[in-house]
C-alpha cells in the first residue's frame, strides 16, 4: 500500500518560504462597468488551504494572470497580496487568447479532465491543444526560474502544469519540486488513450514529491510509471519511482478544509434570513425540509441522475410532495467548452420538467440557483439543509461534502455521497451510493431525511470526527515531510 499521510505532518518541515504554482490565481484585478479596479479573492479548496501558509510564510505565487486589470496594477507582472495586507508575491504569467484557447480550454480541459474522470469519450486532442499546454508549461517554468530564490521549494499545483516541474528541472537541477494532482488518476488501462501519456509521467517524475487525495489515485500513478518506463524502479508499496539517477515519493495526503473556519462561519449565519433569500417566494411554508447540492455544472458531477433520483423519490412517495424540497447551487463553469454548455442546459431543462410535473400552487419541488453565494450564505444553506447530496461520477476530493459535514452545527444533517468521490474514502458517517444507480440514490435520500435518534447522531459523529483529521491546516506540512 501507498504510505497514506493521515497523520500530521511535522510543521518544521514546511519551508521559511516557498514558491507556489496554480492555474488559477489567489486574487484578480477586473475592472467594473464604472472603470473601477476591483480585487476578487478566488474560491475553492486549493486558495482555502494554500493562501494563509502563503501569508505566514511568505514567498511567491505564480498564476495566470486572467483578470482583465491584473496587468495593469502589477510590475513586471507582480503584485503584492493579499491587497488589503501585503503578505507575500503573486507573479502573474500573461496568457493569449490562443493559448488559453488551446492550453486551458483544450488540453487541460478537454483531454487531461475527461481522461483523469475515466470519460474518454469526451476527449478531444486536437494537436494545437497539445503545442499550447507544453508552450504555457514552458512559459510557467521561465516565469518560475525568474522568481524561485536558491532554496525555496517549488510547488506545482494539478492538471494544468504536468510538464512544467520537468522545464523547471532542466533549469534548476538541485532545486526541491513537488507537485500536487487534486483530480483522480485514471487506471492504467485508461490513461493510455491519452496520447501525450509519456511525456506528462516525464514531466511530473521531475518531482520529489507527487501527492494525491487518495492511496488508490497514487498506486494506478504508480503503475502508470511501471507500464510505461520499464527501466524504471517502482516501489509500489513503498510509493517511490527510482528514474534517471532522481528519486520520486508518490504519496496519499488528502486535502481537508478548514474545519474551525466553516464551523465559525456556519455559527454565525442567519439561518432564517439565507433560507428566505435563497429560497424566495418559494419558501412560503418555513418547515419545509431541505436538502442541499453545491457544485459547478461539471458533467463530472452527477446532477442529472441525481434530479432524476428525486423524482423517483416524489413519485413514490407522495407524502413528501410540498414537505421536502431539494435546492441546488450551481456555478457556470469552463463556458468555452460545448460539452458544458450543453449540460448546464439539460440540468436546467431536468429541473424544470421536474418542477412541471410535481410542483404545485405553494410547493416548488427544486429550487435551482446560479447566484454567486459568498462564504456566510453557503455556510446558513448547509445549516439549513437535512441533507446535502453529493454524487459526482468521479471527484477528486470533493471539499463540499467536507464543508457540509462541518457546518453541522446544530447536531443535525446528513450526507448522501458517491462512492466514487476520493471523499470516500475518507468520510466515515457517510450514506454511500453509486451515482448512476438512480434508485439508490433515491433510496439514499429518503433515508438522509429518515434518520433520527441516536442513528442520525452516530453518523453526524463519524461525519465530523473524519473532517476533523483532514483539517487543511496539516496538509502543506504533510507533503514537505514527504521529502526524501
Ligand atoms: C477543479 C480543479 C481546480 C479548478 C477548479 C475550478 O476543482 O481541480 O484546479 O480550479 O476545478 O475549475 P476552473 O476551470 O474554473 O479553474
Amino acid at each position: 500500500m501507498v504510505p497514506e499521510l493521515s497523520e500530521s505532518g511535522q510543521d518544521g518541515a514546511v519551508p521559511d518560504s516557498l514558491v507556489v504554482v496554480s492555474n488559477r490565481e489567489p486574487y484578480s484585478h477586473e475592472r467594473g462597468d464604472d472603470g473601477e479596479i476591483r480585487v476578487q479573492s478566488a474560491a475553492g479548496g486549493l486558495t482555502s488551504a494554500l493562501d494563509p501558509v502563503m501569508r505566514a510564510r511568505g514567498g511567491t505565487w505564480v498564476a495566470w494572470g486572467s483578470g482583465d486589470a491584473d496587468m495593469a496594477v502589477a510590475e513586471d507582472g507582480v503584485v503584492e497580496v493579499p491587497p488589503s495586507d501585503p503578505a507575500y508575491e503573486l507573479k502573474r504569467v500573461p496568457l493569449s487568447e490562443a493559448a488559453v484557447q488551446g492550453y486551458y480550454y483544450g488540453y487541460a480541459n478537454q483531454v487531461l479532465w475527461p481522461l483523469c474522470h475515466e470519460d474518454t469519450g469526451r476527449m478531444w486532442a486536437e494537436p494545437a491543444y497539445w503545442e499550447q499546454y507544453r508552450a504555457v508549461n514552458e512559459q510557467f517554468a521561465e516565469a518560475v526560474d525568474t522568481v524561485a530564490e536558491a532554496g525555496q521549494p517549488v510547488w506545482f499545483q494539478d492538471y494544468h502544469l504536468a510538464l512544467a516541474p520537468g522545464l523547471v528541472r532542466e533549469r534548476r537541477p538541485d532545486a526541491t519540486l513537488l507537485q500536487f494532482w487534486h483530480i483522480p488518476w485514471p487506471a492504467p488501462s485508461v490513461f493510455r488513450h491519452c496520447p501525450h501519456s509519456d511525456a506528462l509521467l516525464d514531466g511530473l517524475l521531475a518531482c520529489d514529491v507527487v501527492g494525491f487525495h487518495t492511496a488508490a489515485y497514487a498506486e494506478q500513478f504508480l503503475h502508470c510509471v511501471d507500464g510505461a518506463f520499464p527501466a524504471a524502479t517502482v516501489d509500489a508499496d513503498g510509493g517511490t519511482v527510482i528514474r534517471n539517477g532522481g528519486e520520486t515519493r508518490v504519496v496519499a495526503n488528502p486535502l481537508g478544509v478548514d474545519v474551525e473556519g466553516v464551523r465559525d462561519r456556519a455559527r454565525a449565519a442567519d439561518v432564517a434570513g439565507v433560507r428566505e433569500a435563497v429560497l424566495g417566494d418559494s419558501d412560503s411554508d418555513a418547515s419545509i425540509r431541505l436538502a442541499l447540492g453545491v457544485e459547478r455544472l461539471d458533467y463530472s458531477k452527477g446532477i442529472p441522475e441525481r434530479i432524476e433520483a428525486l423524482a423517483h423519490l416524489w413519485d413514490r412517495r407522495p407524502d413528501l410532495r410540498g414537505e421536502f424540497t431539494y435546492v441546488q447551487k450551481a456555478s457556470r463553469t469552463r463556458e468555452g467548452i460545448a460539452a458544458y454548455r450543453r449540460y448546464r442546459a439539460d440540468v436546467r431543462d431536468a429541473v424544470d420538467r421536474v418542477n412541471d410535473r410535481f410542483g404545485t400552487d405553494d410547493w416548488q419541488p427544486i429550487v435551482y440557483t446560479e447566484a454567486a453565494l459568498d462564504d456566510g450564505t453557503l455556510a446558513g444553506l448547509y445549516r439549513a439543509a437535512e441533507a446535502a447530496v453529493v454524487t459526482p461520477h468521479r471527484d477528486g476530493m470533493n471539499l463540499v461534502a467536507h464543508e457540509y459535514s462541518a457546518a453541522c452545527v446544530d447536531g443535525d444533517g446528513a450526507l448522501v455521497l458517491s462512492e466514487l468521490a476520493g471523499a470516500a474514502s475518507y468520510l466515515d458517517g457517510a450514506l454511500t451510493v453509486n451515482p448512476h444507480d438512480i434508485a439508490a440514490i433515491a433510496d439514499a435520500v429518503e433515508a438522509a431525511l429518515e434518520l433520527d435518534g441516536a442513528a442520525a447522531r452516530d453518523r453526524l459523529e463519524r461525519l465530523r470526527d473524519s473532517v476533523e483529521a483532514l483539517d487543511s491546516a496539516d496538509w502543506v506540512a504533510r507533503q514537505f515531510s514527504a521529502r526524501c
